[in-house]
């Protein structure tokens, strides 16, 4: 057996590395941290994937849905939240990985979140082209369903719009216009504000005959839901990239994951279960901007321009984190020698990754112009539920490993937690469609390949450089 696979990080050279006086600077508070959890989290998941779980998977059970993906993402957070207190830098899971299971599942774990992070931007993408083309149509504006669609969908050639807000958040990243936090808390406090607008005008038009059936579809339509709407909360995992730029990360992380965490479950919860208690389930089979569409359909015609440009905010920043996460990501296994230089490099004048950059926005681009929104979530929660098993399954490896590390924040319950997150993590992959097995198969022997021929010579802890 080839040992080059196992080997590992020390934790001890990277947190001397997080020290340094020329590092980051430690900004965020707490406060700021929660609402950037917030502003990752909430977006595309609630304001466009609900109506589809809902049409077409769980019915008004999509509130159960969006429990069982909740809990599942409580577990995983915990996890996170141990790991993000214990070893505060940047990278996320791959660093986690690479001082506890070694190099090659950190390999793969950067890998699938590269396809995690490309996938996002391409589905938030298309969401957002859901919602402008919304606005245009109540505006009277109708645009030609082909250019406004992917094959397959409603006539569509190809979805222009989406490929459209790529290039701008491409051209944005590149020029290194940074997502400030007060920028954040202004695009959160909109996006907050539109979902409790939302709640409080739609709660009065609830018709309790809207939720029967239940269960259109049964308790599997309910498991197949919670799969896809798995998506919406995605983004608690994101905020541990920003690790060298917090406060007090022994305090601050745990409070800021499983607070963002939560207020995001109870507004997902209000919120589906008012957009089903609006309209029949079967209604949302015609949209893709389910929030705006019910408020349209009970004659509030203001109230669905308003949503419309709130959740475009919501959305937007969404796109914007995941993309800087994708570069982050790139950038740090290039860092680390397990991808070419060519990714890490940067632009002379604007200090920015541009290369990565470019590449993940023409992947991005290609993706969101020709595949439909259902597709592309699917993809990203096999990649995510990965990413969140592994991890878990670290917390365990760790406490046997190196029982002696401090732990500021401690899981629960080890190994009951981890566990429990695996298991809830594994249950949600089985309820995916084959499809996005194969693909999500076919990603990792790709990965495998290109660690097997390039980053196993040529990684930073190989010697050879
Ligand atoms: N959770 C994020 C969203 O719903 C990815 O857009």
């Amino acid at each position: 057996m080839d040992r080059k696979i196992f080997r590992k990080k020390s934790i001890n050279e990277l947190l001397e590395i997080t020290e340094d006086k020329n590092g980051l600077k430690r900004v965020l508070g707490t406060p700021a941290l929660l609402l950037m959890g917030i502003g990752a989290i909430i977006g595309a998941g609630i304001f466009i994937l609900t109506g589809i779980a809902s049409a077409f998977y769980a019915g008004p059970a999509i509130i159960i849905s969006f429990l069982i993906a909740g809990v599942a993402c409580l577990f995983t957070a915990l996890c996170y939240a141990e790991f993000a207190s214990m070893i505060p830098i940047a990278g996320s899971a791959y660093t986690y990985s690479y001082v506890t299971l070694g190099e090659l599942l950190a390999w793969i774990i950067g890998w699938d979140l590269i396809l995690e992070y490309l996938v996002i931007v391409a589905t938030v993408a298309v969401g957002w082209s859901g919602y402008i083309v919304n606005i245009f149509t109540s505006l009277g504006l109708i645009l030609p369903a082909q250019l406004i669609n992917p094959p397959g969908v409603e006539g569509g050639l190809i979805n222009i719009p989406a490929v459209l807000i790529i290039v701008s958040i491409t051209w944005l990243l590149i020029r290194g216009v940074k997502q400030s936090s007060q920028v954040n808390t202004v695009i959160v406090i909109i996006k907050l504000s539109v979902i409790l607008l939302f709640i409080s005008i739609g709660v009065n038009y609830i018709n309790p005959a809207n939720y029967h059936p239940f269960l259109p579809y049964g308790w599997s339509g309910v498991f197949k839901g919670a799969a896809i709407i798995f998506f919406a909360y995605i983004g608690f995992d994101a905020i541990t990239t920003a690790a060298e730029e917090v406060k007090d990360p022994k305090k601050t992380f745990p409070i800021a994951i499983l607070g963002s965490l939560l207020i995001s479950s109870i507004l997902y919860i209000a919120v589906s279960g008012v957009l089903d208690g609006v309209l029949p389930y079967y209604m949302f089979k015609e949209t893709a901007a389910p929030v705006a569409f019910a408020l349209n359909q009970l004659g509030i015609h203001w109230a669905d321009i308003v949503i419309s440009i709130g959740a475009l905010c919501g959305i937007t920043s969404v796109l914007l984190v995941s993309f800087f996460g994708q570069s982050r990501v790139f950038f740090a296994m290039s860092r680390d020698g397990l991808l070419p230089e060519f990714f890490s490099r940067l632009h002379k004048d604007f200090r920015t990754p541009t290369n990565g950059i470019i590449i993940v926005g023409i992947f991005a681009s290609i993706l969101a112009a020709f595949l439909p929104i259902t597709e592309l979530a699917e993809l990203v929660n096999i990649g995510t539920l990965a990413a969140f098993i592994i991890v878990s399954a670290a917390i365990i490896i760790l406490r046997k490993q190196k029982p002696e590390l401090k732990r500021p924040f401690k899981t629960p319950l080890v190994p009951v937690i981890p566990i429990l997150a695996i298991v809830f993590c594994f249950f949600l992959v089985t309820q995916l469609p084959s499809i996005t097995h194969i693909r999500f198969i076919l990603w990792l022997i790709i990965g495998l390949f290109i660690y097997y021929f390039y980053g196993r010579k040529n990684s930073l802890l190989s010697g050879n450089k």
